[in-house]
């Protein structure tokens, strides 16, 4: 069995919180439970993992290092400084765009609603990815209600991941056990049947041992 002794992996998880103000947020639908399983599969192989982790309330696995972080920018800024990595698994959440917040509480009034500008959050996988100290091994998620495979496959491109693991969501998957997912890389599509998020961590972490060698 391959271990990931001496090996160093980033992992993010859960979702991005995007304040509006000091009181509400912009956020996407995230529990963590299947980056956090993830992070425990690969310590548990011996790696060292850093377990960069959005707004949850997860206990940390055995043997992690865990930074929380709550925004786009703080995840970007902690995966940049948790380099050099052997590898990254990136399955948070990530808001795809962010509020220039208010200091104070924005107050109904008269004045109606309120116009949200949104400013696009950097694509911390896309960056990661095309960095100069990118990682050998760079895995991205996806999460698709349809054309699951065709989305992934565009996603690996757009993106410059050596893997996506594809994520049907169609049916109960978030905040739920279990997940279908599809391994799309340059060699093709390798589909598991539907399994425990813990199952799904635990072989994925194998393949990431045996990829590093
Ligand atoms: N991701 C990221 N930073 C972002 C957005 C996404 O690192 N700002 C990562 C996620 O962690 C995941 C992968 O990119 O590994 C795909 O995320 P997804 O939300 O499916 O992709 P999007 O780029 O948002 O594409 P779309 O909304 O068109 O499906």
């Amino acid at each position: 069995m391959s271990t990931l002794t001496g090996r160093h992996i980033v992992v993010t998880a859960g979702p991005t919180h995007e304040p509006i103000d000091p009181v509400r947020y912009i956020a996407n639908r995230s529990s963590g439970k299947q980056g956090f399983a993830i992070a425990g599969a690969l310590a548990a192989l011996g790696a060292r993992v850093t377990l960069v982790a959005g707004p949850v309330t997860l206990p940390t696995p055995p043997d992690v290092d865990r930074v929380d972080v709550e925004t786009a920018l703080e995840m970007n800024a902690a995966v940049n400084a948790a380099l050099p990595a052997d590898a990254a698994v990136m399955v948070a959440a990530v808001a795809d765009w962010r509020v220039d917040p208010s200091t104070q509480k924005i107050k109904k009034g008269a004045n109606g609603p309120p116009t949200l500008h949104l400013v696009e959050n950097p694509d911390i996988l896309a960056t990661l990815a095309r960095n100069p100290r990118r990682p050998r091994l760079v895995i991205g998620f996806a999460a698709e209600t349809e054309h699951v495979i065709e989305h992934a496959r565009a996603k690996l491109a757009r993106k410059g991941a050596d893997w996506i693991v594809a994520n049907d969501v169609s049916g109960d998957v978030m905040g739920g056990d279990a997940n279908t997912v599809h391994i799309v890389s340059a060699d093709g599509v390798e589909s598991w049947e539907r399994l425990p998020k813990g199952d799904v961590a635990t072989r994925l972490a194998d393949r990431i041992a045996a990829a590093l060698g």
